[in-house]
């Protein structure tokens, strides 16, 4: 899918068209990628004149007063090198006869029509153009989200940044939150970031909850007492207890089977757990933030998921947008990662190529897609500057997804499973039908990945090459 659109429609949803104020984000300089991303807020301006210059900064012109200039400190950008004006109420993009040329998403330009989402690449510098986002504070430039609360909470997005203001404020609370995203978009770094908010002095316990047998959830959750079961040579507290006055990340919770649900949702009413073979319950001190990238209010509608659970867990919800949807933020993620990921990465630039694919990539498998990416072109990159080439094993390497192989996706599939269908079939390609493969890919055991191909009526031996 064009990735623009993608951004088009999310906002659309998120905020209503026709709404809010347009922006232009400064999301990667290639020489300087550590700064992470840049925010200009037009302000009613109808033209908009960048340029080289000494620093980063963002004026409004004298004697124009519907006029704001940016200058931005890139030795490839001419000094006036663009120009963007509102013409008859859309947004168009004029090269303003730069040396090196102004190009939109990926394509050499002379005058064109900006749409939402557009990806703009002015020298060594690239900026997203965004038509109506709700209004920010007045400042015209932002840079660094601002010093997040905590790691996973940046964001250059207004709208995304008040949705994670108000997790913060949840954060504080015993609410419970529930965290819904595609894979790897980051729910188990806001659950922790919810933890290390909520100044609760116990653990931050994840349990991944589509990854316990079925025979085994409740003792694992619960614990169990000794001689419950021939196994049982000592009580354990289990999972739960262990999250006491701390946070207890309930992971993938659409695949707790429907007996262990019953038993939570007693455990979340009466602030208590029965552990296996035990006869008294013990009262504990629970916060709980579960985290699913299935939409459970269907699940509940097929009764695989209880209704009654999920008005428990549903306390306040955060919706991770996927990477493809938040391109604005993608350098702030990208310095993110480089400062996670060690020295050498730190120390990396982009070449325009590189950067200019990166940003076009759709990424299915979102922040953590882009994390292995980052890790391999670390060491392709010899002499530190990542070139094209260095990201053709991963961003080049998984074809795009095509029309499934073995007929149509099956009727009704929500918008997330159909997305999570065609990952599996794209992964499940690009790995010769290799489930294991594929699984460590997505970060998932291979029992769950099963789980979802018979779901989706997907037969990985038709991949085998
Ligand atoms: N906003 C972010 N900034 C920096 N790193 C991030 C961000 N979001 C995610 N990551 C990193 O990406 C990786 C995947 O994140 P995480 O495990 O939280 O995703 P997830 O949504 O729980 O994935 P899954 O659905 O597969 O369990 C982690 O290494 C995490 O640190
Ligand atoms: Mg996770």
């Amino acid at each position: 899918m064009d990735p623009s659109r993608t951004i088009t429609q999310t906002h659309e949803r998120r905020s209503g068209p026709g709404k809010g104020q347009p922006y232009l984000f400064l999301t990667l300089r290639c020489d300087h990628p550590l700064e992470g991303g840049a925010r200009f807020s037009f302000q009613g301006a109808d033209q908009v004149n960048i340029g080289r210059g000494g620093a980063l900064q963002i004026e409004r012109q004298q004697g124009e007063t519907s006029s704001i200039r940016i200058s931005v400190p890139d030795g490839r950008m001419s000094s006036r090198h663009a120009r963007l004006q509102r013409v008859l109420g859309a947004w168009m993009i004029e090269d303003a006869g730069s040396k090196n040329g102004t190009f939109v998403d990926g394509k050499r330009v002379t005058t064109s029509p900006l749409a939402d989402g557009a990806l703009v690449e002015l020298g060594h510098s690239f900026f997203v153009f965004r038509e109506a986002l709700p209004r920010a504070e007045p400042a015209l430039l932002e840079q660094r989200a601002l010093k997040p609360p905590a790691r996973g909470m940046a964001t250059l997005s207004p709208a995304f940044a008040l949705e994670l203001e108000r997790v913060a404020t949840f954060a504080r609370s015993q609410v419970p939150v529930l965290v819904s995203g595609e894979t790897g978009t980051g729910k188990e770094l806001i659950a922790s970031a919810i933890h290390q908010l909520s100044g609760r002095p116990g653990p931050f316990v994840a349990v991944n909850c589509g990854a316990i047998a079925p025979n085994l959830v409740e003792s694992e959750l619960f614990g169990y007492r000794k001689g419950a079961f021939s196994g049982a040579l000592e009580d354990r507290p289990g999972l739960v207890r262990s999250s006491e006055h701390g946070t207890l990340l309930l992971d993938e919770i659409g695949d707790l089977p429907l007996a262990a649900q019953a038993a939570l949702l007693r455990v979340l009413q009466e602030s208590e757990v029965l552990p296996v073979g035990g006869t008294r319950p013990v009262k504990v001190d629970l916060r709980v933030v579960a985290a699913t990238h299935r939409d459970l209010g269907a699940l509940a509608g097929q009764d695989r998921f209880r209704r009654d659970l999920l008005a428990r867990l549903d306390g306040a919800r955060i919706m991770l947008p996927a990477l493809r949807e938040r391109r604005e933020d993608f350098g702030l993620i990208l310095s993110a990662l480089m400062e996670k990921t060690g020295e050498m990465a730190r120390d990396l630039i982009f070449s325009a190529d590189a950067a200019r694919a990166l940003l076009l990539h759709s990424w299915p498998l979102n922040v953590r897609e882009l994390e292995k990416c980052l890790a391999s072109a670390v060491l392709l990159a010899r002499d530190g500057r990542v070139e094209l080439e260095h990201l053709r094993e991963t961003v080049f390497g998984v074809p795009k997804p095509v029309a499934p192989p073995q007929g149509v996706a099956p009727e009704g599939l929500r918008e997330a499973d159909r997305r999570l269908r065609e990952q599996l079939i794209e992964l499940l390609r690009a790995n010769g039908g290799n489930v294991t493969a594929a699984a460590r890919m997505m970060g998932k055991a291979r029992t769950q990945v099963q789980r979802w191909l018979r779901r989706f009526e997907i037969d990985p031996a038709s991949f085998i090459r």
